[in-house]
């Protein structure tokens, strides 16, 4: 008996084992393939009035009382203004092979197109570039990652008014000019789906309009202001894509795209409403921004419920856009959730996905969609990776795919100390699972190109502040010191090839 119980026990150890090694290296293309960490400037940079940097929307916002949990702002974030060698230093122990980044147009430009060019922001990421490269790291940078400067807002209303696209452009092309000959991936503007509902549908990121009654803000705008802004988002986009295919890209040889965010939608119900739900939840999520981009126009389901609330493409802006063409898209990918369909039953209106009239939920006969991460509304659904990048594919001709984010939050709190972090089971959960089901894409014939963890380190969410922990690595914001949690650990085993094999 006691044979047969050590048998049992043995078995059990190895069906852990060969569970936890689901997904190796191995599965992923050998050569090109991009596997790296994501962050963004405002979120990880600090150093908010140093190397006369202008001040950006989100220096005014968080300077106001009552906006972001716990009272915090980005002044100081992660400090990596000052410390982005030791970070880099990080990611060369992780064996990445990319960094996703952002720059911050204050520290560029810190007056948009009205003011000059700020050479010591231009220093500060060519010795980001140069050191990346000396550790043999591909830059992949982001343009535009949600801080504007705060003159832009004032001057013209920025992304509502057409204005911002002479700005964008001309804030690209300086890109372009000064990073292009060591940056050979540029993607325009991150998430720009997400970015137009919080700050112009929900009120919850600057400049806080509101175009719905549940929104953060007392003040109702017009409904049709988040669709203006989008359509500037798109235009702007093009317009740095063109300036960079006519003048930079044959010179510099490297790629450009867009990075969106895009959920996963399971219908609640197997009806039809449920499912026609689901499809007019998609619309509204990243094809909002991809098919005008890719296929000319707004998804039709969009243009079916909002009517004229939909900006129309002159014939000149549709030439352009399809001269435009995108060379590769960025997927933002967290989770999944199911759709109920709104329409025709009635529910209460969703925060998250309402524009479609539908409401999601996250558990369907008791039993949830996935474990619950420390985001509200994000879980831990490995297939919906898959679902997504298959979806996308065949929407949009097997346009290579970077995923440009995916990751996991730990909800912190003041009293929290490093160790109640470092064991982050829960990530590496995650992260596995995720890349199990992006490699059964990949197999499936997905053109996925790449993949980046967000974050390398633990950073500034938004308007939760530092109360959502993203990063592989812990920081103890206090006295900036950081320490590897286990799954930068994992992460690091992974990418050599030497996880734990069967
Ligand atoms: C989306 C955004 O690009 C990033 O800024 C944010 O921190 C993460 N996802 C997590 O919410």
């Amino acid at each position: 008996e006691a044979a047969a119980r050590l048998l049992l026990l043995l078995s059990a150890h190895q069906l852990f084992f060969s569970c936890a090694s689901a997904v190796d290296r191995s599965q992923f293309p050998s050569s090109n393939f991009l596997f790296g960490t994501s962050t963004s400037a405002y979120q990880i940079e600090g150093g908010y009035l140093e190397g006369n940097k202008g001040t950006s929307n989100w220096d005014v916002y968080t300077h106001k009382q009552g906006t972001i949990r716990g009272g915090s702002n980005g002044d100081t974030a992660a400090d990596h203004y000052h410390r982005y060698m030791e970070d880099i230093e990080l990611m060369h122990s992780l064996g990445v092979n990319s960094y996703r980044f952002s720059i911050a147009w204050t520290r560029i430009l810190p007056r948009g197109r009205f003011g000059d060019v700020n050479p010591d922001g231009v220093a500060f990421y060519n010795a980001i570039i140069d050191a990346l490269w000396q550790k043999g790291i591909q830059p992949f940078v982001t343009i535009f990652h949600y801080d504007i400067p705060h003159e832009l807002d004032e001057r013209y209303g920025g992304w509502l008014s057409p204005e911002i696209q002479k700005d964008f452009g001309y804030f690209a092309e300086v890109c372009f000019k000064m990073f292009g000959d060591r940056v050979k991936f540029w993607t325009t503007i991150n998430e720009p789906n997400l970015l137009t509902k919080f700050s112009y549908m929900d009120g919850w990121y600057p400049p806080c309009r509101c175009s719905k009654p549940f929104g953060n803000c007392a003040f109702g705008n017009s409904s049709i202001e988040p669709y203006i802004v989008a359509h500037n988002m798109i235009l702007s986009h093009a317009n740095a894509v063109s300036i960079y295919r006519n003048n930079y890209q044959g010179k510099q040889g490297g790629q450009i795209g867009i990075t969106v965010s895009a959920r996963w939608y399971e219908p609640f119900r197997n009806t039809t409403v449920d499912l026609l739900a689901v499809q007019r939840a998609i619309s509204f999520n990243a094809p909002w921004f991809l098919d005008p981009i890719i296929l000319g126009d707004y998804p039709p389901e969009m243009r079916q419920m909002l009517g004229a609330n939909l900006p129309n493409f002159t014939s000149k802006e549709k030439r352009k856009l399809q001269a435009t063409k995108l060379d590769f898209i960025g997927l933002n990918h967290y989770t999944t959730v199911y759709l109920k369909d709104c329409i025709f039953s009635p529910c209460a209106v969703d925060p998250i996905d309402g524009d479609a009239r539908v409401v999601s939920l996250a558990e369907r006969d008791g039993v949830l969609i996935g474990e619950p991460t420390g985001t509200p509304y994000f879980y831990d659904v490995p297939h919906g990776m898959e679902k997504v990048v298959m979806h996308y594919k065949q929407r949009y001709n097997n346009t290579p795919t970077y995923i440009t984010e995916n990751g996991y939050a730990q909800a912190s709190n003041h009293s929290m100390a490093a160790n109640d972090f470092i064991n982050d089971a829960g990530r590496i959960h995650y992260i596995r699972g995720y890349l199990t089901f992006l490699a059964s894409a990949i197999r499936k014939g997905a053109d996925i190109r790449g993949y980046f963890v967000w974050s390398l380190l633990d950073d500034f969410e938004w308007t939760s502040g530092y109360t959502q922990r993203y990063g592989l690595y812990h920081v103890d914001f206090k006295t900036q010191k950081r320490t590897p949690k286990l799954s930068a650990g994992w992460y690091r085993k992974f990418l050599k090839g030497s996880l734990l094999t069967r």
